[in-house]
């Protein structure tokens, strides 16, 4: 555990980085982090269950120092479980606990967790209230406007009132319904289309909540138009794919003194990082694997990308790889 101080969600949520599994893990936030250091991260979804059940709960919950302000996601149906897991992500050290009620997939629905649960919001309601009681950090939702039949402005505004009454802080809204019929996951990311107007919408209606607006940010000025609108903008993909996009954000959204931030810059950042993690008998793909996207659009990017998979990917690569990697981004002003 790596806990030490703990800087507050206030306002860091105007830009964050949605939860996305086998993405947004530890590494791929201490990467974001030397592009980004104001916004909050979110952490991949880990299911209540377990968490509760694993022996090794460090693996599921560390996180470094600098990935704060860090909010844990975790997914789950039943109120003492999800409040146990709450409670264990505050002892970590995590700012606050964010509930999913957004996955569509069908392991998560056969669960009875995740998007599905949005049809239940008075069940919802039970499990935030238990995870608030046993913990004091904010407790957060992000959920879906609609799934399947559940899927008018009355009902999303039913179902928000009565989380706030819970006691959730904030909501982060996927501004797509999704299908839990038919339609898998990544599907339930492009096929129903954005909604941004409903959560514009929701926001109207409720001024005093605190909503931030997801799906489709693709740029620093989208987010810039979606907080006129809105008090959060949480991008996904757009962050995870494009991580360089994102350099002037801190200094665009929370207006930060500008600072030096290149691919280059980037890599030597997470050098002492990843010798850290090679010691720790730590392979450098876990690293080099978000690294690749550091680098696009400009001559010779597929070619740097493809080099640095290849080896990096290698059984016996070290961090050689990394320093030649930065050394050729440096040598064409990268
Ligand atoms: C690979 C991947 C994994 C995801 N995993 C999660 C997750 O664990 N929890 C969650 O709430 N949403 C998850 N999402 C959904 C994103 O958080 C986000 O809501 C969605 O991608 C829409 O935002 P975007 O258009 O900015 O990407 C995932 C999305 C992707 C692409």
């Amino acid at each position: 555990m790596d806990g030490s101080k703990i800087p507050k969600t206030n306002g860091a949520y105007k830009f964050s980085v949605a939860p996305m599994l086998k993405c947004t893990d530890s590494h791929f936030r201490v990467l974001m982090r030397q592009i980004c250091q104001k916004g909050l991260l979110y952490t991949e979804m880990i299911v209540a269950n377990a968490l509760i059940r694993t022996k090794n709960k460090n693996k599921l919950l560390d996180f470094k120092s600098i990935e704060h302000p860090i909010s844990l996601q975790i997914g789950g149906d039943d109120p003492k479980l999800l409040a146990k897991a709450a409670k264990l992500g505050e002892e970590y050290g995590y700012d606050e606990i964010n509930l999913n009620i957004g996955c569509p997939s069908a392991k998560v629905k056969s669960g009875n967790f995740g998007a599905c649960l949005m049809a239940k919001p008075d069940h919802v309601a039970r499990c935030i209230e238990s995870m608030v009681e046993a913990t004091s950090i904010p407790i957060t939702i992000k959920h879906r406007v609609g799934i399947d039949n559940f899927d008018s402005d009355k009902l999303l505004i039913e179902f928000v009132d009565k989380i706030a009454e819970a006691g959730a802080k904030r909501f982060a809204i996927h501004a797509r319904k999704a299908w839990l019929n038919g339609l898998n996951p990544k599907e339930n990311r492009t096929i129903p289309p954005l909604q941004h107007e409903r959560v514009i919408n929701l926001k109207r209606q409720r001024p005093e909540l605190i909503i931030e607006l997801n799906g489709g940010l693709m740029t620093p000025n989208d987010c810039l138009k979606a907080l006129d609108k809105c008090d959060g903008a949480m991008v996904g993909r757009a962050a995870y794919s494009h991580p360089m996009r994102w350099r002037k954000i801190d200094e665009i959204v929370f207006q930060e003194d500008s600072r030096e931030i290149s691919p280059s810059i980037v890599i030597r950042k997470m050098i002492p990082y990843t010798e850290k993690h090679l010691s720790n008998n730590g392979k450098i793909w876990d690293i080099c694997r978000h690294l690749v996207h550091l680098v696009e659009e400009v001559p010779g990017a597929k070619i740097w990308r493809n080099e640095l998979c290849s080896k990096a990917q290698n059984k016996k690569a070290d961090i050689q790889v990394m320093e030649k990697a930065a050394l050729h981004l440096e040598d064409a002003g990268l």
